[in-house]
């Protein structure tokens, strides 16, 4: 069998309600609280099942709020294997202020997770039948769990030849790159950092993305950008692709939304430029789309279709 896992050592659940006012030093009396599934790996895996697909999505996962999230994805048939931890999953908070329709997002570090913990995590994973296709991690990490845990999880899956696609930043994407991943999808920002300088000019942006390519870093990477779409580059192709123009209603969920249609669409054996086509419909779908939802299949595979016949 072939499968996809997804993985988010730091979910969540995302409460989120709204106030006429957000004022400090009063008390403000929200609406009746909606809550949903979060955190990185946890929205790549939503979003590859509003896209049709199915994927298995592994997580630590301990006190009620772990129970509620189990529950939560339990009502949207994720397919998932929490890890019992000691520690109590975190809860984030999304204040939509009616008045001005500004959005605030109050997001927790995370439980901290013991060395017994996060290697129990590391080793059931690699210990999982059947063995994945595609593991994608992303998010961030909680306390406890060392900036080197993304860097484990690729060389394992190297020694495995399986595929890893990675989502993260700084210091525990940096580490994991060292030793080498399928697949990347940074952010312009990330990418910045991750080079330690501000580039500007396209074409030592291209020049630097080579560089990763053939330092071995990654087998493709994807830089997003945004409204201007992204950037591939993999060892024999560099090329920006432009999304179509779209009505932004909320850009939560665009990256995971993005990461989502990349593996599902090579998972279902497209070539790699058609899957970074697909990624980045599914990427500008979830800017369509209000609050916290991801990515619409009908609104995803329309774009697609023009993305096809736009780009040659
Ligand atoms: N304003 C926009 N219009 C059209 N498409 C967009 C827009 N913003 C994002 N996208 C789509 O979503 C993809 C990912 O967006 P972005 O580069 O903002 O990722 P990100 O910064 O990782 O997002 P996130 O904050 O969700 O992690 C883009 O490549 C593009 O296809
Ligand atoms: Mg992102």
């Amino acid at each position: 069998m072939e499968i996809i896992i997804s993985v988010a050592m730091n979910p969540a659940v995302d409460k989120s309600s709204s106030v006429e006012h957000v004022i400090p030093e009063h008390k403000l009396y929200c609406k009746a609280p909606h809550f949903e599934p979060g955190g990185g790996g946890v929205n790549v895996s939503r979003a590859i099942k509003k896209l049709g697909g199915e994927s298995l999505l592994f997580y630590p996962s301990g006190g009620l709020t772990g129970k509620m999230l189990e529950n939560l994805l339990l009502q949207e048939n994720i397919n998932h294997y929490p890890i019992p931890i000691e520690g109590v999953m975190r809860e984030n908070l999304i204040v939509l202020e009616e008045s001005t329709g500004q959005q605030f997002r109050f997001g927790m570090p995370g439980p901290f997770m013991s060395k017994q913990e996060w290697e129990r995590c590391l080793n059931e994973l690699f210990d999982f039948k059947p063995k994945p296709n595609y593991l994608v991690i992303s998010g961030s990490l909680p306390p406890g769990v060392p900036s080197d845990f993304y860097a484990r999880v690729a060389k394992k899956g190297k020694e495995s030849g399986i595929k890893v696609i990675i989502d993260a930043s700084g210091e525990a994407l940096k580490l994991a790159l060292q030793v080498g991943v399928y697949l990347v999808k940074p952010n312009i920002r990330e990418f910045k950092e991750l080079l330690g300088s501000d580039v500007q000019e396209e074409s030592q942006i291209e020049f630097e993305a080579t560089k990763m390519i053939e330092s071995g870093w990654c087998e493709v990477l994807v830089i997003s950008l945004g409204a201007a779409g992204a950037l591939m580059v993999s060892r024999n192709t560099v090329e920006y692709i432009r999304p179509p123009t779209v009505q932004v209603v909320s850009k939560v969920g665009a990256g995971d939304s993005m990461v989502a249609g990349i593996v599902l669409s090579l998972f279902r054996g497209n070539t790699l430029r058609n899957s970074i086509l697909f990624g980045i419909a599914a990427g500008s779908a979830a800017v369509m789309t209000p609050g916290t939802e991801l990515c619409r299949r009908e609104d995803t595979e329309r774009l697609y279709e023009k993305l096809l016949s736009s780009t040659k």
